[in-house]
């Protein structure tokens, strides 16, 4: 009996000192284990009396019993234990700040884009685009620069290899190959990418334009600068803005006019533009007995200089999110 008693307290202090599960399992292997003390007390019953038998049996079952509660209990503590610290390290400081995830926002030049397009679909003009590379054809034979024409001396241009395609130099290319699938009357704006071998303050490689085409049976030349300095008080929500029509000449257009804006001490050329010349309309068979109208081309990251006040157009183009941060509202 003593004997038993003893077992169970030394039993207990050796659970109560298993700090882990396999220690635990170490321990248990002691007393309940194949060469544990309980397999030796086992043997010994064979030896006793057959009346003392049953008595030391149910003794013996009991103490296996006692023995398996508590190693079940202790094995629930340490487990208890283990994830409380676990909770304990893991525990977040709710107080600290919040790691700041930085919002992406639009590059100015495409916000313009937008405000541009969306202002001139409020003025009934729908939106066309075009391959970002073209032909010769397009981009210069189909607007009246004949080959060899001192003409195409006016735009530097990127050729690919082969020299059957190029980047195209401006966006009027559209107005041909619109003109192609629709009859007028006709009514579009074309924003897009365009390329020239060209830089400084007021000139990138890679720029945007939007092109302005409307025909009709009665557009004309007052039309064209109605729409055009309409379109650019909207822009620049001012009633009174300064624009300048100055002649000029392209060889799709006649007459031929640049838009020149107010900028620094002087002037800023923001775009091209002119009745559409009967030779590009004759191109496309579109009956100039029948039809005229007028198209331009701005340079939009000229209109985001003059909007966000920005002196020099190459800084649009540098990636430098200190700059392009600003413009994020
Ligand atoms: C043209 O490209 C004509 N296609 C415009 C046009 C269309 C005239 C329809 C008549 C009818 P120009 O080469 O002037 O024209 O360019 C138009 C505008 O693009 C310029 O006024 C300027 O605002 C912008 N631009 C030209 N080159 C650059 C450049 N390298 N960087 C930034 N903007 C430029
Ligand atoms: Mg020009």
């Amino acid at each position: 009996m003593q004997e038993l008693d003893k077992i169970i307290t030394e039993a207990k202090h050796a659970f109560q000192g298993a700090r882990t599960l396999p220690e635990l399992d170490q321990i248990k292997g002691q007393f309940l284990g194949k060469q544990g003390v309980l397999t030796d007390l086992r043997k010994g019953l064979a030896k006793v009396s057959a009346e003392e038998r049953p008595i030391l049996g149910a003794k013996f079952n009991n103490l296996k019993t006692e023995l398996e509660a508590l190693l079940e209990s202790r094995k629930n503590e340490i487990k208890a234990q283990a994830l409380k610290e676990r909770l304990d390290n893991e525990k977040i400081d709710v107080t600290l700040p919040g790691r700041k995830q930085s919002l992406g926002g639009l590059h100015p030049v495409t916000r313009t884009l937008n405000r541009v397009t969306d202002l001139f679909s409020t003025m009934g003009f729908s939106v066309a685009s075009g391959p970002e590379i073209e032909d010769d054809y397009y981009n210069f034979t189909s607007l009246n620069q004949p080959e060899d024409h001192p003409a195409r001396s006016m735009h530097d241009t990127f050729y690919l290899e082969g020299e059957q395609q190029l980047l195209r130099t401006h966006t009027s290319p559209i107005q041909i190959r619109y003109m192609e699938n629709n009859k007028p009357p006709i009514r579009i704006v074309s924003p897009g990418r365009v390329y020239r071998v060209d830089s400084d303050a007021t000139h990138s490689p890679m720029f945007h334009q939007i092109e302005g085409l409307w025909i009709d049976d009665r557009a004309t030349f007052a039309d064209l600068k109605g729409t055009v300095r309409e379109f650019l008080r909207r822009f620049f929500e001012k009633e009174d803005l300064e624009v300048r029509f100055r002649p000029s000449y392209f060889p799709f257009t006649e007459p031929s006019a640049e838009i020149d804006m107010t900028f620094k001490d002087g002037w800023l050329e923001i775009g091209g533009c002119g009745m559409v010349h009967p030779k590009v309309l004759n191109n496309v068979n579109i009956d100039t007995e029948c039809y005229q109208g007028f198209a331009f081309g701005m340079g939009l990251d000229r209109l985001a200089m003059l909007r966000y006040g920005v002196t020099d157009l190459r800084l649009f183009f540098e990636n430098d999110l200190r700059f392009l941060s600003q413009f994020s509202g």
